[in-house]
């Protein structure tokens, strides 16, 4: 590690540096502003040449590097790779792949020439329609913190930096830029900051992003409560913060609240009302609003992590980064992220099964969100290719089929992509009901299986709708789905839909339709080789839900989402409270559709002999699985712990640990032992963390909802202490 005086350098700038230091110097590429020198990052800091401060570049994000492939008068191209969109990284439930895909990202980082990456984005699942809810973890803090601990470490071990976002209760797109989040601290501390909390106390990031909304009234990125009192002397989070890109309305209070850096700078460029950051910062420490210790404290903060900098250092990046190793890297994250939400039997294939594709999404295949988790990797291969590529004996009939109807129909001015304001494409989905009783029929009287893809697509900046098309099926993606349906089973045929989606969808109207569904997300470029590998069993599905899949919209708990008033919102209360996912449908005794930590296998496993004791601040809890069924394959164990009844208010259960086995193969036995810190079993009762008396109930399953085994512990006296 280089050692430099940041002090003596703090000493030698001028107002008007430490002013330019803190403010980002303009959306690159945007606005007459010159392009980043990595072009496509997302923002740049002010460089101090004369003291020898290099500017640091900022991109993102959370499947991957996003930067432009393509440079104006370049030959070359700087392809990134597409990794599975972060709700596919957390069913995995296997931290030591979200190291891997960590490194690999930070590897990319660092041989772009990037310093900081912009992820991991990691707010809670609060509903199933936020638009970003597929480049989030969970709607469970444990899974989000542990999950986005192992992947800043693997960034980090790169020499670059990650970013923890959006800090915090960031849970919809809806007006998201001003927004007031209405949450109790309990709720607060219990399901919205504890994924952070975890994150930072275990994996230390570089930097962390404050979000767009108000929090209880004030601006995440103007509120001292959140980013100085909790983040920094609550939990010692030593790096710095950066705002949301264009988040709040005063730099000035920005900075008095603890937000280091302002990005991206100029922010008069892109609306009149507001100011020259840079000028307001130099005016309020000229006036006195603003002291010189508060704004060298931000300049110090972020110092201190450009000094480590691959700029800084003066890296010599290669533009090359090991994009065969990181598809390998890819391709094994997302197998072990598939879930299998339900089979009769009809799953895994045999190789030599007939097999009809239908649904647009085989050519089409989404293999992440768009706007700012999006990618610009080598190449998707779809599901149609991987299917082909795999040798599975597809009807070639059917698939040119498709391949001839979406060409056309992308042809016609009403179904052309367009490019979306960040550049996006935006491709209106295409109507999924063009074949007729009669082809559908020649299909199943020469296949044994039908395959179809259902797919959705979301990104940053809007949310999705309870209707038809978004969380529950279209009507031609029903009539369609019914169909074939009918038709292939009058001929001892079967029918598998493949969900490529982000966030969950309504099942339980059509699941009885078909025999087999698999959930294979936004699995990133490898997505078709993923899902042809699953269906014909050469991968054995160990994914399991990070969010629970609900009966219907109306079961779920967040009923104020996305606020008030309906046609503007500008406030929405978190009047659940704590009872955010399966802790309310537990809780509340609602029957979801699939519960969270529910997928199936191929294989089955048994669990047994439960031990469970107290040791000093832990409990110990160990166990026995064993792969009782054919196929080599890994489970994921859950343990969750319900508490005694007491003074304050408690969730049915928690998840307190996990732990996803090693490849055992039938007949093979793993002995898992876990601790489970006794304060993690505190609630926050308005001023502090508090574990109350009494027998706490250890249950270990393989879900939610299917526990296996049981045991406990008492507490024999409360406990409490401060945050
Ligand atoms: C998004 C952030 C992103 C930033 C920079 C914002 O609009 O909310 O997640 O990192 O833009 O692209």
């Amino acid at each position: 590690m280089i050692r430099v005086d940041v002090d003596r350098i703090i000493s030698m700038m001028s107002l008007e540096e430490k002013a330019r230091f803190i403010v980002g110097v303009g959306l690159p590429g945007w606005f007459g502003n010159p392009p980043s020198r990595v072009p496509g990052a997302a923002g740049e800091t002010y460089p101090i040449e004369r003291l020898g401060i290099p500017s640091i570049i900022l991109a993102d994000g959370p499947a991957g590097l996003r930067i432009n492939p393509i440079r104006e008068g370049d030959e070359e191209r700087y392809y990134a790779t597409a990794f599975p969109v972060a709700i596919m990284l957390a069913s995995t439930w296997d931290r030591s792949i979200l190291e891997a895909v960590g490194r690999a990202i930070g590897e990319e980082v660092r041989e772009y020439g990037v310093d900081i990456i912009l992820a991991p984005a990691m707010n809670i699942h609060r509903n199933p329609l936020c638009g970003r809810n597929f480049e989030y973890y969970s709607e469970d803090p444990l899974l989000t913190g542990e999950m986005t601990a192992a992947f800043v470490r693997g960034i980090q071990s790169q020499g670059v930096g990650a970013c923890l976002k959006h800090f915090a209760a960031n849970n919809q797109e809806t007006n998201r830029m001003t927004i007031d989040t209405i949450v109790s601290e309990r709720a607060l501390r219990e399901i919205y900051l504890k994924g952070f909390e975890i994150a930072i106390k275990k994996s230390k990031p570089w930097v962390v992003m404050s979000a767009y909304n108000r929090l209880n009234g004030v601006y995440c990125s103007q509120n001292e409560w959140l980013l100085t009192e909790v983040l920094r002397r609550e939990w010692g989070f030593d790096g710095f913060v950066v705002s949301d890109w264009y988040a709040g309305d005063d730099p000035v209070e920005q900075v008095k609240a603890g937000n280091d850096l302002i990005m991206p700078g100029k922010a008069y460029q892109i609306s009149s009302r507001r100011v020259d950051e840079v000028e307001e910062i130099i005016r309020a420490v000229r006036d006195g609003r603003l002291s010189m210790d508060i704004l060298d404290r931000s300049v110090r903060n972020i110092l201190r992590i450009i000094v480590n900098s691959p700029s800084f250092k003066g890296y010599r990046y290669s533009n090359m980064p090991n994009l065969d190793e990181h598809a390998e890297i890819a391709y094994k994250a997302g197998a072990e992220g598939v879930i299998l939400l339900k089979n009769n039997g009809v799953l895994p294939l045999n190789p030599d099964t007939r097999i009809a594709v239908f649904g647009t999404g085989q050519i089409e295949t989404i293999k992440g969100g768009t706007g700012s988790g999006d990618t610009h990797p080598r190449y998707v291969v779809s599901i149609i290719d991987g299917m082909r590529e795999r040798g599975l004996v597809i009807d070639e009939e059917l698939a040119e089929a498709y391949r001839r109807y979406v060409g056309s129909m992308r042809a016609m001015d009403e179904y052309r992509i367009r490019v979306g304001l960040l550049g996006e494409p935006k491709a209106p989905s295409l109507p999924q009901d063009f074949l007729s009783e009669d082809d559908i029929e020649r299909f199943a009287k020469r296949n044994d299986v039908a395959v179809f893809v259902v797919g959705r697509i979301s990104g940053e900046g809007y949310d999705l709708k309870p209707e038809k098309g978004y969380f529950y099926l279209s009507d031609d993606e029903r009539s369609l789905l019914d169909r074939i349906s009918k038709i292939f089973h009058r001929y001892g045929g079967k029918v598998i839909v493949v969900l490529n989606i982000g966030s969950p969808i309504e099942v339980v109207s059509w699941r009885d339709l078909v025999d087999g569904i698999l959930l294979v997300w936004q699995a990133g470029q490898e997505i078709g080789r993923i899902t042809a590998d699953t269906l014909i069993g050469r991968i054995n599905p160990s994914g399991k839900l990070p969010i629970t899949f609900p009966r219907d919209y109306g079961d779920v708990p967040s009923w104020s989402f996305p606020g008030e008033p309906k046609d503007n919102p500008q406030r929405v209360v978190y009047e659940e409270g704590i009872y955010v996912g399966y802790r309310y449908y537990d809780t509340f005794g609602v029957e979801p559709a699939y519960e969270f930590g529910f997928g199936l296998s191929y294989t089955s496993f048994s669990y047994s002999n439960l031990e469970v004791e107290r040791i000093d601040g832990s409990i110990r809890v160990a166990f026995y699985i064993e792969n009782t069924g054919k196929y080599p394959g890994r489970e994921v164990a859950q343990v969750y712990v319900k508490a005694p009844k007491g003074r304050i208010d408690k969730p049915f259960q928690e998840l307190k640990s996990f732990y996803k086995t090693r490849l055992l193969n039938p007949g093979e036995i793993e002995r898992i032992e876990l601790l489970i810190d006794i304060k993690s079993l505190a609630s926050f009762d308005g001023e502090r963390w508090l574990i109350e008396k009494g027998y706490y109930e250890v249950r270990v399953g393989s879900s939610s909802r299917d526990i296996r085994l049981i045991g406990g512990f008492n507490i024999e006296e409360e406990q409490c202490y401060n945050p």
